[in-house]
């Protein structure tokens, strides 16, 4: 965490933070536009593809700030979204989620995640440039509704440093 902001603890999600899940969701036009179904298929063990979703509480609440969602396949793995609570951007979060899950990752033995965006999403390009991923291929009309690109990333988890955030 920077120094002077708020700590964050990253834990693993469950079914009984779908609600919490769902607004921070609906808060953030960015965040693909998931069934109710869909998110709780990404919070139920043995469902695939195998998901690992982690959530960031601020210290001292229950209060989910943001979350991430990763499907793997091992050796590699897809972001599937990550969405912090408009309050809570700017101070880490998502950097502290993405440590946690790439820790996560190579504890499971993959080596490689990919993910998507829209061209037009310039802060989550911005932090996905920040944590090491890089651009591989862009689909060209890949989205629709509005009709946009989509931006192909990677990133080799043997090549960003394991770090020590906390996870309980
Ligand atoms: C993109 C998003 C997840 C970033 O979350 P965050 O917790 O605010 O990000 P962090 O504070 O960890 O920022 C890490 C780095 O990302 C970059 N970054 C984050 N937000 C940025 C913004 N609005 N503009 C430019 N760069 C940004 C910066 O380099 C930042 O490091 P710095 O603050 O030291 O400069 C958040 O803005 C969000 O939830 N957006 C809506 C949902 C979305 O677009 N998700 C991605 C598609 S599923």
């Amino acid at each position: 965490m920077r120094p002077g902001s708020p700590g964050f603890r990253i834990r693993p999600m469950t079914v009984s933070d779908l609600d919490s899940m769902l607004a921070i969701a609906a808060s953030l036009p960015e965040m693909p536009r998931w069934s109710r179904e869909a998110y709780l298929a990404a919070l139920t063990p043995g469902t695939l593809p195998q998901r690992i979703a982690f959530g960031a509480v601020a210290t001292g609440t229950e209060a989910l700030a943001g979350f991430a969602v990763v499907g793997m396949v091992p050796p590699e793995s897809e972001l599937e979204c990550i969405g912090i609570a408009p309050v809570f951007q700017r101070q880490g979060v998502a950097k502290a989620l993405w440590n946690a899950l790439a820790n996560e990752l190579r504890r499971r033995q993959v080596t490689e995640t990919l993910l998507e965006v829209r061209a037009s999403n310039q802060p989550a390009l911005s932090m996905y440039q920040k944590l090491g991923f890089r651009e591989t291929a862009r689909r060209l009309r890949y989205y629709a509704d509005p009709p946009e690109d989509a931006i192909l990333m990677q990133i080799r988890l043997k090549e960003c440093a394991a770090t020590d955030v906390p996870h309980t």
